[in-house]
């Protein structure tokens, strides 16, 4: 069995109550939190900023990976470095320079947080070969960005592979796939190698036993073999 982690995405969690969402997640023994940045430009939705990270830095040990879907990350990623996230990865698809991406991945090495980057369903993942000595992960989308609750998109979870392919000299570095990861679909992300289910919606629907999704979707994923 490869062990796997969950990191949970509060983005259709309750807003209102989040000191509950934390202690039900820790009481879940998810592994990590994921917090959605959304800022209706990169994305068509608005999720929350660098306070919100803050304050949920405050009500947890968990590592939190700030996931940033906003058009001007090196702008904003020292925000987010100064409220605490663990990691913080941006989108190689935003409209900045490789100059500028690899500054501000540095940038983020330099506070000691992890720096990553993701890749919407219709990216290549050979797009990250120049990045792959500075990344501590990468997220690949099974879903279009912008918003939780999509159905998982088997096609590009394919890249998995191609990811750890790339990554094959830095066995530190983590593969996330986000977007419709569940019980149900985790065992395919886990035949192509992924180190961290990012999981949502499927913890948070109503009536539904978040710590036996979360220990469902370890097994599902790590229990398939994977010849990387
Ligand atoms: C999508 C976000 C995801 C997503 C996860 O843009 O990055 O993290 O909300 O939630 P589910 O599991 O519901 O797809
Ligand atoms: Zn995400």
């Amino acid at each position: 069995m490869r062990p796997i982690q969950v990191a949970a995405s509060i983005t259709t969690a309750d807003f209102g109550n989040l000191y509950r969402v934390v202690r039900k997640l820790e009481h879940a023994k998810v592994d990590r939190l994921h917090l959605d940045i959304m800022d209706g430009h990169f994305v068509p939705n608005i999720t929350f900023g660098p306070d919100v990270v803050a304050a949920v830095r405050r009500l947890t040990r968990l590592p939190i990976d700030a996931h940033l879907m906003i058009s001007e990350p090196a702008r904003y990623a020292d925000r987010f470095i100064a409220a605490g996230a663990n990691t913080i990865t941006f989108h190689y698809e935003v409209d900045e320079s490789a100059e500028v991406k690899h500054e501000t991945l540095a940038r983020i090495a330099a506070a000691g947080r992890g720096p990553g980057l993701a890749i919407s369903p219709e990216t290549a993942a050979a797009v990250l070969a120049d990045y792959v000595d500075e990344l501590a992960l990468v997220i690949v989308m099974t879903v279009e960005p912008g918003f939780g609750g999509q159905h998982f998109m088997p096609e590009p979870a394919a890249k998995i592979s191609d990811v750890k392919r790339l990554l094959a000299g830095r066995p530190d570095a983590l593969v996330h796939a986000d977007g419709g990861v569940s019980a149900e679909t985790a065992a395919v992300v886990g035949g192509y190698g992924v180190d961290v289910c990012i999981v949502g919606s499927a913890l948070f629907q109503r009536g539904q036993d978040a710590a036996r999704e979360v220990e469902a979707v370890k097994r599902n994923a790590g229990s398939v073999p994977w010849h990387g």
